[in-house]
């Protein structure tokens, strides 16, 4: 495949591949042709560039919900990753591409019906080959403007007249003042609270909840916390992504750090290198944003993780210069909750979260959130910022849920990165039940190998 200079000279100008592409489910879904290379690489294999000598072709046709078909009948899954990627899980080998596109953040074209370039192994990560999808019908270019917001060069300014505001409007959460914040432009702090998203043409209807399901989560506890869990803890310590939009990053080594300690019962506490994803993985944009899907699921899978020790945490957009000599901790399945990109609700999340352990979810962060204090959250809706094609922006941990006993108001505990003097130790509680912030559309589940 050919790879316009236009490309390549954002490629360049960004120093990371900033992917500032825009395709809807239904821009995917239906036929495409795949055509791949021949199937000797390994996970160094760079498909970056113009696609090889094409050995295979295959036709899938992807269909709704997550079902996908080869032109033998034989069957497999799929899903989008937001409006940035897809992948599909068929015939043991499983393929993630990202759309084609001209352009940049500011402005941009996406042609749907084409991939830029992809990856493809089979199921034991091995036998690697690069791969190009075209699709077999058109699918009108898809114009994007102003998905990074143009932010004025200026710091960051606490507001106090919004604090006492929603100090007085409400009481089920409290917020207040972070002096410490005023250190960071408006753009650090765009970053921190996930940097550019991805519009969607409308959010998914969360699936509604099957009896038996309903009546599982029944018998589960009122209160769960795996901070807590009968005297143990089983949570790695919060940290601090800073002015890199990291968080999918940071919610991911989260996410696995505490599967690894339930898995072991407290045997291993890794602290996992955010750093190595930023700045090595090609599944992602560095402090310019990604996916937990591609990190705690696909990254973790294909690269695997290492320690923090082996390429420590700058925030910055640096080359690759991870220690290569580090172990790494790979995970053997990953998944969206309910099996693909906004298949979950609520009832599943608190089953999985018993069941599997923590879990990397994702919501909207409104700018009265930067202020919280403690509490249970929701959006008070003080500034004048609702945008229905931006389902989420800001990726945490889940750790818990409960009921507040005084008010009896339900709600999740999250685990966030903005280090452990916000909020409640680092934590926020946030409404339960009401897909407050669309906290619970998005959640990612992956299996680490002890
Ligand atoms: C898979 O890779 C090995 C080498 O790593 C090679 O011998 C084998 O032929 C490959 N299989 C396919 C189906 O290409
Ligand atoms: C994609 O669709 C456009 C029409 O919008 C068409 O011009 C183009 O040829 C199609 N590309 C592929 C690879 O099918
Ligand atoms: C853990 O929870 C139990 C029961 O709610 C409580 O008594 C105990 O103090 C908690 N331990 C810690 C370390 O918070």
């Amino acid at each position: 495949m050919l790879v316009p200079l236009v490309v390549l000279a954002v490629f360049t100008a960004y120093g990371h591949a900033d992917l500032p592409v825009t395709c809807y489910y239904e821009d995917i879904r239906g036929t495409w042709t795949f055509s791949e290379t021949e199937r000797l690489g390994d996970n160094t294999l760079d498909c970056e560039g113009p696609l090889g000598p094409v050995v295979y072709t295959n036709t899938f046709t992807l269909d709704f919900p997550n079902t996908v078909k080869d032109d033998l009948g034989n069957e497999g899954t799929w899903t989008m990753i937001s409006s940035q990627g897809f992948e599909v899980n068929i015939n043991e080998r499983s393929y993630f591409a990202f759309p084609y596109y001209e352009g940049n953040w500011i402005s941009s074209t996406s042609y749907c019906n084409r991939t830029l370039y992809g990856w493809s192994r089979d199921k034991t990560v091995r036998n690697w080959s690069c791969f190009s999808g075209e699709k077999t019908t058109a699918v009108p270019p898809r114009l994007s403007q102003g998905y990074k917001a143009i932010l004025p060069d200026q710091l960051y300014r606490e507001d106090q007249g919004l604090i006492n505001k929603i100090n007085s409007i409400q009481t089920s959460w409290t917020a207040k003042s972070y002096p410490e914040n005023e250190k960071y432009t408006l753009h650090d702090m765009f970053l921190r609270s996930g940097g550019p998203s991805n519009p969607q043409e409308s959010l998914p209807t969360p699936p509604v909840s099957s009896e038996e399901l309903l009546a599982r989560v029944s018998l589960l506890p009122e209160n769960f916390d795996w901070r807590n869990v009968s005297g143990v803890n089983y949570v790695s310590d919060v940290k601090d992504q800073a002015s890199c939009g990291s968080c999918y990053v940071f919610a991911s080594t989260a996410m696995i750090e505490a599967r690894l300690r339930i898995a072991t019962q407290n045997q291993r506490q890794d602290d996992f290198s955010e750093q190595d994803v930023v700045s090595c993985s090609a599944l992602s944009q560095g402090c310019d944003g990604g996916f937990k899907y591609l990190i705690a699921g696909r990254y973790a899978q294909d690269q695997g993780f290492v320690d923090s020790s082996c390429n420590e945490y700058t925030a910055t957009d640096e080359p690759c210069d991870t220690d290569q000599s580090c172990a790494r901790t790979y995970v053997s399945e990953y998944s969206f909750l309910g099996g693909y990109y906004g298949g979950s609700n609520e009832d599943m999340m608190i089953e999985a979260l018993v069941m599997n352990g923590p879990m990397g979810v994702s919501y909207y962060v409104y700018s009265d959130f930067y202020n919280y204090n403690g509490g249970i959250y929701h959006h008070t809706g003080l500034r004048n910022e609702f945008n229905p094609h931006l389902p989420t922006n800001h990726a945490v941990l889940l750790v818990g849920y409960g009921v507040e006993p005084t008010t009896g108001e339900k709600y999740w505990t999250c685990k966030n990165s903005w280090g452990a003097s916000w909020g409640e130790s680092g934590y926020f509680r946030i409404r339960r039940g009401t897909n407050e912030c669309n906290i619970g559309s998005f959640s990612v589940e992956a299996t680490p190998i002890p």
